[in-house]
């Protein structure tokens, strides 16, 4: 079977972090927040990937990806953004008829792929839905469930009266490209996935599911990035090869080559790319710092450092926070205390 990741989107809520990186690319633990969805398929499989992608961002999908998998993928571009149910149609002639599984690139899963791919391959079901049990259903697509079955989708209802959210992860059959031509746009003004299944399930095709226990995120907002991170640093192992002088460590840190620690005090876990500097600092839980970082005299934690950054004087704990790459941050020590601020469009300070 082949899997198929969507990357469309501009990620608004993004900005200005997604002016120069796509959402998918966002480092979670210095690696792309789409290599672990990569790995997911791989782990489960599927070998041949296809990768849907915008004219104007598949040159850095591409030279990001290669550095980080042996593996080639293949680059499908949608032309215009106007839907998941309009983008797939962009991937038709590479999914050729075959069974699929498609996945949102935004979406993270704490979940063991394998099952599911076995399952939808060897099953008569023209489509299958992954659902979670959510608190929040309306922010999503919402599935209701009745006698074992689905008896009905809606995109993002004003009132839900199911919990389950329909989650970025699919298997479908070729009709799901059929499905996706008939239906017509949403009053958002797309072509919805979510009414592509309902005309599935209307005009009596099967419609399997399944019900995920693990995590799930949708990773649309700047927080969901830094919870993201925390739950991505949980679950790292110690790994050392930068240098680390008269410095205080607790907890489990990655410090990569060429990087180095003077006079610190690192909690972990915490990540730290390479030729990355960091002097007379405290760096705090759930912090990835990317490479070619500089901090000095900084105190930070659960944030995420992109890179080519320099930090220097913040004596106040930069927290919860993503700084895009080559920002530069001074703290005024010793200095007067004024705000001096040269930020993008669409960027949010907190004073
Ligand atoms: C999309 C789908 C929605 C699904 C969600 C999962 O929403 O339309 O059905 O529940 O992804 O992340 P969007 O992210 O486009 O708002």
């Amino acid at each position: 079977m082949k899997g198929l990741i969507l990357c469309g989107g501009k990620g608004t809520r993004l900005n200005p972090i997604t002016y120069s990186i796509p959402k998918q690319l966002i480092p979670i633990g210095n690696k792309p927040l789409i290599a672990y969805t990569i790995e997911l398929l791989l782990q489960s499989g599927i070998e041949e990937i296809g990768i849907l992608v915008n004219d104007y961002n598949k040159a850095v999908f591409q030279q990001v990806l290669d550095t980080y998998f042996d593996k080639k993928f293949h680059y499908l571009v949608q032309e215009e953004p106007k839907g998941i149910a309009h983008g797939l149609l962009f991937a038709e002639e590479f999914i050729n008829g075959e069974r699929f599984i498609m996945v949102l690139g935004d979406n993270s899963f704490d979940f063991d792929l394998k099952g599911f791919v076995q399952d939808f391959k060897t099953s008569e079901k023209n489509a299958k839905i992954l659902l979670k049990e959510v608190e929040n259903p309306e922010r999503f697509g919402v599935a209701y469930i009745g006698d074992n079955r689905i008896i009905d989708l809606e995109e993002k209802p004003k009132t839900a009266f199911s919990n389950w959210a329909i989650t970025g992860l699919y298997g479908f059959d070729k009709n799901i490209f059929k499905a996706s031509k008939e239906i017509q746009p949403s009053k958002r003004g797309e072509y919805e996935i979510t009414d592509a299944i309902k005309w599935l399930l209307q005009n009596g095709y099967d419609i399997g599911y399944e019900k995920l226990s693990g995590k799930w995120r949708d990773v649309g907002e700047p927080n969901d990035v830094i919870e993201e991170n925390i739950d991505k640093l949980s679950n790292i192992e110690d790994h050392i090869e930068g240098e680390v002088v008269n410095s205080n460590i607790s907890g489990r840190m990655i410090l990569k080559e060429g990087s180095a620690i003077y006079n610190s005090i690192i909690r972990g876990p915490v990540v730290i790319g390479e030729n990355t500097i960091i002097k007379n600092s405290y760096i705090g839980p759930y912090t990835s710092i990317g490479n070619r970082v500089k901090i000095e005299m900084s105190n930070l934690e659960n944030s995420i450092i992109l890179g080519s950054c320099n930090i220097w004087g913040v004596e106040h704990p930069i927290d919860s926070s993503i700084i895009g790459e080559g920002s530069v941050i001074r703290g005024n020590k010793g200095m007067k205390k004024t705000h001096r601020l040269v930020v993008g469009r669409n960027s949010r300070v907190y004073l």
